[in-house]
Parts: C-alpha cells; sequence; structure tokens
C-alpha cells in the first residue's frame, strides 16, 4: 500500500530516509493485519496470552515499570510565542523543540519496523470528525489503535479526499525516561512523541491529536474539543437526554458513561457514546452537538468489579489488551478491588508477594473496541452527534465541594469549570492524592492559553440558541477514616437524575452563594440508608472553607493578568460578595 497524497508520501519517505527502519509497513486496519501482528508480539514475548478459556483473544502486555502513566512534566506545546499556551503548558520554541527531537529520531527505527498509521478520529462519515496519521515503530501502538479509532484504509481514504491531516511521528526509542519528550506544534498540526509506549504519550490520536491539537484548532473554528464522557439517560417513558461530563484522569469517567442502574431504577437505561472524548460543535438546529472521537476505550483496570461496574467488567473477559495487570495461577488477569480469584505474578511479571505493593499497577489499563460494551448507544456513530442537554464537572475531593451544584447561568458554569480542583491520580507520573487546579479536566489537556480558553467557552452564549445547564458534582468526600460518604458507582443516577430534573425545571433547588443545591427531598435517596446528618453535609456548604477557597481560585485566576475574560472576572467576584454577606 502506499499513498494518492504527495504530502502523506514525502512526509513518510521523510520520516523513513531520518529514522532508517528496516522496513515500512503501511497499516490497513484489517482484523488479519491485527492478528499477524498480535501472534508477532507473542513470539517476541512484548504480549502474553491470557487464559484463552476464560477470557478469548485476551493478551497482557507488561510495560517498562518507568514507563507507566502520562509524563505531564515532559509535555510540550511548541509555538511562535509563549503567551499563546499560557503557564498552564510547558513551552519551547518550534526550532529548539524541532532540533532536540530530531536528534533524539536520528536513525531511531534501526533494525525496527515503521508503521505508517492512518486514522480517524470520529465516525468516518462525520463532518465533524478529523483524520491524522501515526508514524511508529511501536507493534503495541499499532494493535491499540486499532481498537481505539477508525484505523487503515477507510481513514486513508478520507484523507484522500479531503487533504488535511494531523502527522504524528512516534517513536518508543529506548524507553528511557531521560530521553523522553511529548511535543505539539498546533500551528502545522503536529505532533513528535519520544521514549515512552504509554497510552497518552504514544497512541498520538488520543490526548494528543483528540485533545491538545484539536482544542488548539477548535478554538480557531468554533467548537470545542473536550475531556468528557457522553452518555445518554433514558427515562422510563422512553425519553433520552444526552449528558457530557468531565473529570480529571481516573476520577470516573469510564465508571458514569458505563453505569448500570440500581435495583430502584431498573426501568432506567444509559447508553454510552463515549468515555473520555468529545468535540462538541454548535448544530444547525442551535444546540450544542457531541461526537466521540475515539471508537475504544483504554480504562483503568483496578476498581472494576461485577459490583462497580458490571459492563465494564463483561465487556473485558474478550478481545482485550491489558497493560500492567498481574495474573493468577491460571492465567487469568487480576487487579486490586476485582474481589475474585488471587494474584500469582505481579505486574512486573515476578511472584506476587503483598510486601512489593499493588499487584497490579494502579494505572494499569484494558484496551477494547466499543463495540464490545453492551451498552454502546446505536447513536455513537450518527455523523452529527447528539444534543448535549447537560454539562457536568467534577474532581476527587475528600472535603469542600458537595455532591452536586447548578451553576447559576452559562457564564457561572464557565466559572464553575475553571474553578474545577482535584486530588492527583496514578494517571499522570508524580505524588498521588495532592490537591491541584485541574479547570475543566483540561489541565494537561488544553493545548492553549486558559485564559483564551475560558473566553472561548464564554463565547457559546452567543453560539448557541439553547445553551446546556452546567453542573458540578463530587463522589469522593470522606470522613476523617476516609471511608466514602456517598456509595457512588450505579446511584450517581440519583444525581444524574436530579440534573435532568433541573434541566427540565420539574424540581426545586436551594440557592446558595456557588450555586443550586438539592433540597433534602429534592433527590432521591429512598432505600440507601444514609445517616441524616451524612446526607446534610453532602448537600450543603460550609461558607468558611468556600471563602478560603474562593480566595486561593482568585489568586490563580489573577495568575493569567490582563488575558483573563473580564465577565470571568465579574463571575468570580459575584461569588465572592455573595459568600461575604
Ligand atoms: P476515568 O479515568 O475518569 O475514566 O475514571 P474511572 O471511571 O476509570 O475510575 C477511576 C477510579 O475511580 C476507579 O478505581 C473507579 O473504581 C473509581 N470510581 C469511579 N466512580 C466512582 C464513584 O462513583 N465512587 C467511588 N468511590 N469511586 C469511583
Ligand atoms: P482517563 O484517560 O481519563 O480514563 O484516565 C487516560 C488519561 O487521562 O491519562
Ligand atoms: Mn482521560
Ligand atoms: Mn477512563
Amino acid at each position: 500500500m502506499t499513498t494518492k497524497n504527495q504530502e502523506l508520501a514525502n512526509w513518510v519517505s521523510t520520516v523513513a530516509a531520518q529514522t532508517q527502519p528496516q522496513e515500512i509497513v503501511w497499516c490497513d486496519g484489517s482484523d488479519s493485519e491485527y492478528q499477524h501482528i498480535i501472534d508477532m508480539m507473542l513470539e517476541d514475548g512484548t504480549l502474553s496470552s491470557l487464559n484463552p478459556e476464560t477470557h478469548p483473544n485476551c493478551y497482557l502486555h507488561l510495560s517498562d515499570p518507568q514507563d507507566v502513566a502520562r509524563v505531564e512534566h515532559l509535555t510540550y506545546i511548541c509555538t511562535d510565542a509563549p503567551d499563546t499556551v499560557g503557564d498552564n503548558n510547558n513551552w519551547m520554541p518550534i526550532a529548539d523543540a524541532k532540533a532536540k527531537m530530531n536528534a533524539l529520531f536520528d536513525g531511531c527505527m534501526q533494525g525496527r519496523t515503521m508503521y505508517v498509521v492512518p486514522y480517524c478520529m470520529g465516525p468516518i462519515d462525520s463532518p465533524y470528525s478529523r483524520c491524522g496519521v501515526e508514524i511508529t515503530d511501536s507493534p503495541y501502538v499499532v494493535i491499540n489503535m486499532k481498537l481505539m479509532t477508525r484505523m487503515g484504509a477507510a481513514a486513508l481514504a478520507r484523507i484522500e479526499q479531503e487533504g488535511g491531516f494531523v502527522k504524528g511521528l512516534h517513536s518508543i526509542g529506548e524507553l528511557d525516561p531521560e530521553r523522553r519528550f511529548i511535543m505539539h506544534f498546533p500551528q502545522e498540526l503536529s505532533i513528535m512523541s519520544y521514549g515512552s509506549g504509554y497510552g497518552g504519550n504514544a497512541l498520538l490520536g488520543k490526548k494528543c491529536h483528540a485533545l491538545r491539537i484539536a482544542s488548539w484548532q477548535a478554538k480557531d473554528e468554533g467548537w470545542l474539543a473536550e475531556h468528557m464522557l457522553i452518555l445518554g439517560l433514558e427515562s422510563p417513558a422512553g425519553e433520552i437526554h444526552y449528558i457530557a461530563a468531565a473529570f480529571p484522569s481516573a476520577c470516573g469517567k469510564t465508571n458514569l458513561a458505563m453505569l448500570i442502574p440500581p435495583e430502584e431504577y431498573k426501568d432506567w437505561k444509559i447508553w454510552t457514546l463515549g468515555d473520555d472524548i468529545a468535540w462538541l460543535h454548535p448544530g444547525d438546529d442551535g444546540q450544542l452537538r457531541a461526537i466521540n472521537p475515539e471508537a475504544g476505550y483504554f480504562g483503568v483496570v483496578p476498581g472494576t468489579n461485577a459490583k462497580t461496574n458490571r459492563n465494564a467488567f463483561d465487556m473485558i473477559q474478550r478481545n482485550t489488551i491489558f497493560t500492567n495487570v498481574a495474573q493468577t495461577a491460571d492465567g487469568q488477569p487480576w487487579w486490586e478491588d476485582k474481589k475474585e480469584g488471587v494474584p500469582s505474578i505481579d505486574w512486573k511479571g515476578d511472584a506476587y508477594q503483598s510486601s512489593n505493593g499493588p499487584a497490579a499497577h494502579p494505572n494499569s489499563r484494558f484496551t477494547v473496541a466499543a463495540t464490545e460494551n453492551r451498552a454502546y448507544s446505536s447513536l455513537a456513530e450518527a455523523p452529527d452527534g447528539v444534543p448535549i442537554s447537560a454539562i457536568i464537572f467534577g474532581g476527587r475531593r475528600r472535603e469542600l465541594a458537595p455532591l452536586v451544584y447548578q451553576a447559576k447561568s452559562w457564564e457561572h458554569g464557565v466559572l464553575v469549570g475553571a474553578s474545577v480542583a482535584s486530588e492527583t491520580t496514578a494517571a499522570a507520573t508524580g505524588k498521588v492524592g495532592v490537591v491541584r487546579r485541574d479547570p475543566m479536566a483540561m489541565k494537561p489537556f488544553c493545548g492553549y492559553n486558559f485564559a483564551d480558553y475560558w473566553g472561548h467557552w464564554l463565547s457559546f452564549s452567543e453560539r448557541l440558541d439553547k445553551l446546556p445547564k452546567v453542573f458540578h458534582v463530587n463522589w469522593f468526600r470522606q470522613n476523617e477514616d476516609g471511608d466514602f460518604l456517598w456509595p457512588g458507582f450505579g446511584d450517581n443516577l440519583r444525581v444524574l437524575e436530579w440534573i435532568i430534573k433541573r434541566c427540565k425545571g420539574e424540581v426545586d433547588a436551594d440557592e446558595t452563594p456557588i450555586g443550586y443545591l438539592p433540597n433534602a427531598e429534592g433527590l432521591n435517596i429512598d432505600d440507601l440508608g444514609i445517616d441524616p446528618a451524612v446526607w446534610q453535609s453532602l448537600i450543603s456548604i460550609e461558607p468558611e472553607q468556600w471563602r478560603q477557597e474562593m480566595d486561593e481560585f482568585g489568586e490563580y485566576l489573577a495568575s493569567f493578568g490582563d488575558r483573563l475574560p473580564a465577565k470571568l472576572k465579574a463571575q468570580h467576584e459575584l461569588v465572592k460578595a455573595a459568600l461575604a454577606s
């Protein structure tokens, strides 16, 4: 295979001349190609088969132990001026970044196969979709891209038809953390990633293209690229509302997107459209329309069990690539909180000993095609997406943030999104459990200056006739013993029900300085057995704590200087004034 697109053909030749691979393979995305690469990896030991009786077509990849998460400190946006990317990103001048990366890429594929991977982010026939080509020397990347994107011949055909595409160059290099960089060039729609095989660093269609590069394009073109799940909530009457929700990595997106209703809600249904990324466009109908650019799930494994997430648990019994989980003696995948089986070999491939820490890495992942999910929405493939009724922001906060509250307006909703802060997780290298500011859950992913990004969000009040309502949730409040106060998982449906009722004006709420909170009867907690005092603490605010939070948030906003939109500043002042009175 080669291509009629001259720009692509030239780029592939240039890269081959630079990296000197032994062989070039153009990926067609076929099942036989997938199987062939799997067989090769089984042969060379970079993949092993899991128990074929319990887990047909399931494979395990153990990564380099120093390559298990995104590396935000080594991730850069490279443009002609630093103020375009803001303090929320690492910036490097384009020429310096190119020089650094070219030195790493020179000759780096000697003795290896170079794969050319055309992919389409979004349904292949959607006007909202965008294509890219990833060149990589990692077969692991190729098989993951096959599950995560529309990859191969159809994507190449679309590229040949429409011309433009994002160029992503990737090599695992030596997997040396000292020789590892993820560089983005939004002005020329290209990405260079070296030295890591981890999903977020190496599957370039995902965070690099669909969030960092796409957010830049979206600002120029009038849409939004967001770190959001998309779900459809179907009521017993058969009415479906679509909701998009942004939570930081490892804070519950995949679980919410696949939620199974509790017994009391068995006539309700959640349909999954996406679990990590949403592209949101103003539609011809004046509504905000969402597509999921991805075609698969790259999900956190630990914590997944038959009770917390039955859909995901069942979905990963077959046709799944596991990365960095443990194994039982009979070759089944195992992880913390799986609630069945015992680990025999840990994620490093050693005999399991509890003194060595968790058996599965806390950021171990499954990769599986979206079509394996029994709750996959038929509208996930719709070219014009689905209309969004509500946008939810959320984070992982032991204290402060109530279970749910509603913003008072679109402008206030942008402030609520901008104010997201969350405890760090194992999805990125660094300390876990420290609260950091993570506006719109996009701190690691917004490819440009947050001040401009908030301005762009504010502009949607003019772009849409029917604005979604904006909410904030927190499933993670804890008591002094570290127990979660809210049961979470399936019972989060109760909160979604309240949200949709609020959208339809069917339930009253209490107005507070930070927004509308559920009143004691507004949100259904029947049969949950929650202690009334605990319930009260989940749906109320502590003004002194909030005054402090708003002061700290104010300092953060002020750090964006003159670029901060005046409307956002005004919203912050309104909340502060309300808290002071
Ligand atoms: P994502 O990375 O944002 O997609 O997050 P996941 O849905 O994969 O969840 C990350 C971790 O949070 C997993 O260990 C889940 O079991 C846990 N989690 C998800 N939802 C809830 C919830 O409602 N309550 C609690 N306590 N934990 C949750
Ligand atoms: P997550 O996606 O949001 O499911 O954790 C991966 C990541 O953000 O690194
Ligand atoms: Mn994510
Ligand atoms: Mn996820």
